[in-house]
């Protein structure tokens, strides 16, 4: 199979729960044109700044000791977070995955302390507990046709090759501007949401970034 073979066969509806054909389309339209585009690095994965980036990364701190635990970065980009990592003098070992090889070749050239591959956890999972934790940074704030089942099937396999928590973020309904093509949820739903997984605890934080909530699912 050709490298742009084994990409199509990943951009199937059947691999992406809740999107439409023209969600589908748009979404790998989207990350390429921002990629190609967009001259700034969290431009390029679609973030306004990277100060908005660093406060997501600096709340995930918060979930547990990453200090020489497996880590995986689900929709990883650039892998801005395994540089913050790095930074932080945090040693673990990371891995990020993402869907698009462009973004990750210059992601591992950015970043050699970490380790990048195209996988998409829906075609591909890992095996069962085979990280500590995992982290999914900007992943569903886009508007597909049924955002929550496409959140409930990451987030389960997501769930399930982790062995203590999985975080993420999302978009706070209540204070972010109204864009027809973001996906944003009030704080009582996506609680009650996550609730519903197979977790032991949630927690949930706000107003540490002007227009995001985080969820930590503990197992
Ligand atoms: C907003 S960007 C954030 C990138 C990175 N987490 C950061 O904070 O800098 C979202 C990234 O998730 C990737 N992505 C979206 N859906 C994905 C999926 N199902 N599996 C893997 N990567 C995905 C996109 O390609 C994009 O690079």
């Amino acid at each position: 199979m050709t490298r742009s073979d084994h990409l199509n066969s990943m951009f199937r509806q059947k691999y992406f729960p809740g999107f439409s054909r023209t969600d589908l389309i748009q979404f790998r339209a989207y990350y390429m044109t921002q990629f190609k585009t967009q001259k700034n690095l969290e431009q390029k994965v679609g973030w306004n700044s990277k100060k908005g980036q660093k406060e997501r990364f600096e709340i995930f701190l918060k979930i547990g000791e990453l200090n020489h635990q497996k880590l995986l970065d689900i929709g990883c980009g650039l892998g801005a977070f395994c540089q913050f990592l790095y930074r932080k003098k945090i040693s673990a070992q990371y891995i990020g995955i993402d869907l698009f090889p462009e973004i990750l070749q210059t992601a591992q050239q950015m970043n050699p302390q970490g380790y990048f591959e195209v996988r998409h956890l829906l075609m591909k999972p890992y095996p069962a507990g085979r990280f500590d934790f995992s982290f999914l940074s900007g992943l569903f704030n886009i508007q597909i046709q049924d955002n929550w089942k496409y959140m409930k099937s990451i987030l389960t396999v997501a769930l399930k090759q982790t062995k203590k928590a999985v975080a993420f973020n999302i978009l706070n309904r209540e204070l972010v501007f109204q864009e027809s093509n973001r996906f944003s949820v009030n704080a009582a739903e996506i609680v009650r949401f996550a609730r519903q997984l197979p977790v032991r605890q949630v927690k949930i934080f706000d107003h540490y970034h002007p227009v995001d909530l985080t969820l930590f699912l503990y197992k």
